[in-house]
């Protein structure tokens, strides 16, 4: 058996894992695990920046940051949890410039920032520049920088290993399980602590901004192990990915002017947020377009809206919305400026699409983005395992795969890259304390029974059912029932299509049965993580009678504060999922009616 030891193992090489990595390492033998090259993960496709209330280009204050963030949960975000992140954002963005991260400057030279949806001037309602960006590759500048600073650090990385099992002795982390992809042996690691960074699972919708390799891997593998899940049935839609595609355009554009139009050529958002309008926060834009669709008002009738940048209209609204440089000059942009800001989206678009955002509008549609939901934790990252927060000893969760929960029923734009950088930063100095305290619990005589069961159970089926098939049938019945509306009727249906599909999962052909890069076995298994997310999502959904932020039921439209304020806890137990609640962290702000 390969094993290998480590006193820190991390799992995933996007943002929150390196920072985690970088932070365990300083004091703790620490080894990443990814089953991507790390430059790959999808923390590279973040565009448009990351928060923090630096003032460099207006008033801004880390409390109306805090404030920003509890509104834009719809108050389910635990309040001490999101003073935490936001009051660490100055100091984290100034330390990832020492770290050498390439930010875009204002002209005297300080970070750059934009604006973005939800974040506000407290005292107008006004958007605030609270974003600090990169041009619109902000989380790709993010990964190589951490990258840089993990190999400097002397951290080890086993690139292409695909984690498939937690090893539990006792009630405690004790390591993980891990198919190498170069030649599909197993590999143990055994560690101290272990900290889950696997990103989300927005591959469960047919329409996703996502990467394929967001299968949701972290809570699938701990659901398997006896440890709930939170609050997921809350999952953001953005609004603006590609039409068809999915593939993300930054809310960057409309910080810097873009605006939403129908097929009538109206800024509708104007109806739905008077005052924020294009930059009211997420659930609440995607809700608008898909009203104005439902209406006949996409373009030509269709299911896609557009989102226009040309300078001519940027200017225009400009000057109704009587915006200003933060010189008090009138803010007039050209092609040249949009160019520059935007680089990325431009050429998204003419290489996928063949539109050019500089004299052509783009065509958008609400897409699968971010899961507010994932493994709790609190704010070191220790993973919580009940409703008393009852702490299991060596593992952690940090980025995405994690609910701390800090983003509630609706996470604002900017605040993922925000996350995965502070809670990385203390999930890794956590786990390496732990770590330090401990001895290595003895492994089980076989730890990779349970891994040996789940991939010769997947290559040993006679059944002929495509994976791609079922894939495609989930994706599909969960974007159309259990997306940006839903109702009681259409989750019920979801989840008993979602059923089937893991019935017939059952006797799904994997055609590969080989061990070198066995792609086809992996994506199989990734399968299987994604329907039981499916599921899960679906049952915490029907359970919530109730609109909050990213989850709105057509048929209970309200907010019901007195019977609602509190997070979901999904167990998986013998193929049936158990629900528990426990109550949302109040320390300022008390619940009221969000307006934009
Ligand atoms: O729109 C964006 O650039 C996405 C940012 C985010 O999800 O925070």
């Amino acid at each position: 058996m390969n094993i290998h030891k480590f006193e820190v193992i991390v799992v995933g090489a996007g943002g929150a894992g390196l920072m985690a990595a970088l932070y365990a390492s300083k004091n703790a033998d620490t080894a990443v695990i990814s089953k991507l090259y790390p430059t790959r993960s999808h923390t590279g496709t973040a565009q448009g920046g990351v928060g923090a209330a630096l003032g460099n280009s207006e008033e801004d204050h880390p409390e109306w940051h805090i404030y920003d963030t509890v509104k834009g949960s719809d108050y389910l975000g635990d309040q001490e949890e999101i003073e935490f992140m936001c009051s660490k954002a100055i100091a984290t963005v100034y330390e990832l410039e020492h770290m050498g991260l390439p930010f875009s400057r204002t002209p005297e030279g300080k970070i750059a920032q934009r604006q973005f949806g939800g974040h506000t001037n407290n005292d107008t309602g006004l958007p605030v520049r609270r974003a600090c960006y990169a041009a619109d590759r902000t989380g790709h500048m993010i990964l190589q920088t951490l990258f840089q600073q993990c190999i400097k650090n002397n951290v080890n990385f086993y690139d292409e290993f695909q984690v498939i099992d937690l090893i539990v002795v006792d009630g405690s982390a004790a390591g993980v399980v891990a198919v190498e992809l170069l030649t599909g042996e197993l590999h143990v690691f055994h560690s101290k602590s272990v900290i889950f960074a696997t990103g989300g699972h927005g591959r469960v919708w047919e329409i996703t901004s996502n990467a394929y390799a967001y299968s949701g891997d972290g809570v699938a593998i701990t659901l398997r192990r006896g440890i709930p899940a939170e609050d997921m049935e809350f999952f953001q839609f953005h609004p603006t990915g590609i039409y068809r595609l999915g593939i993300l355009i930054t809310e960057g554009v409309r910080g810097e002017g873009g605006v939403l139009l129908n097929d009538k050529g109206d800024r509708f958002m104007e109806e739905y947020a008077p005052t924020a309008k294009d930059l009211a926060s997420r659930d609440v834009i995607s809700r608008a377009m898909f009203l104005e669709m439902q209406a006949g008002r996409g373009i030509g009738g269709n299911r896609y809206m557009y989102l226009d940048v040309r300078p001519e209209t940027v200017n225009k609204y400009a000057v109704s919305d009587g915006r200003q440089r933060p010189d008090g000059t009138p803010y007039i942009v050209t092609a040249e400026e949009i160019l520059s800001k935007l680089p990325d989206i431009v050429d998204f678009c003419r290489t996928y699409i063949g539109i050019d955002p500089v004299t052509q509008p783009m065509p958008v549609q609400p897409t699968a983005h971010y899961a507010m939901g994932g493994i709790p934790t609190n704010k070191y990252g220790e993973v919580l395992i009940d409703e008393n927060n009852t702490i299991m000893p060596g593992l952690f969760a940090a980025g995405e795969v994690a609910c701390v929960s800090v983003h509630g029923a609706n996470r604002l734009g900017t605040n993922s890259l925000l996350d995965i950088l502070v809670f990385g930063k203390y999930s890794g100095l956590k786990a390496a304390e732990c770590a330090k305290g401990t001895d290595f619990l003895s492994l089980p005589d076989d730890p990779t029974d349970f891994t040996r069961a789940q991939l010769n159970g997947l290559l040993n089926t006679t059944g002929d059912e495509r994976p791609e098939i079922i894939g495609g049938e989930m994706k599909k019945v969960m974007n159309d029932l259990v997306g940006v509306f839903r109702t009681e009727e259409g989750m019920t249906t979801a989840l008993e299509t979602v059923r089937e599909l893991q019935e017939r999962f059952k006797h799904v052909r994997v055609d590969d049965k080989g061990k070198i890069f066995n792609t086809d076995l992996l994506a199989t298994w990734e399968l299987g993580n994604l329907l039981d997310l499916a599921e899960v999502t679906a049952v915490t959904a029907l359970a919530r009678k109730e609109s909050r932020g990213a989850h709105a039921r057509e048929d209970y439209p309200k907010r019901d504060d007195k019977n609602w304020m509190k997070h979901s806890l999904a167990w998986l137990r013998d193929g049936e999922i158990e629900l528990r609640y426990k109550p949302v962290v109040i320390t300022k702000f008390e619940p009221k009616e969000r307006v934009y």
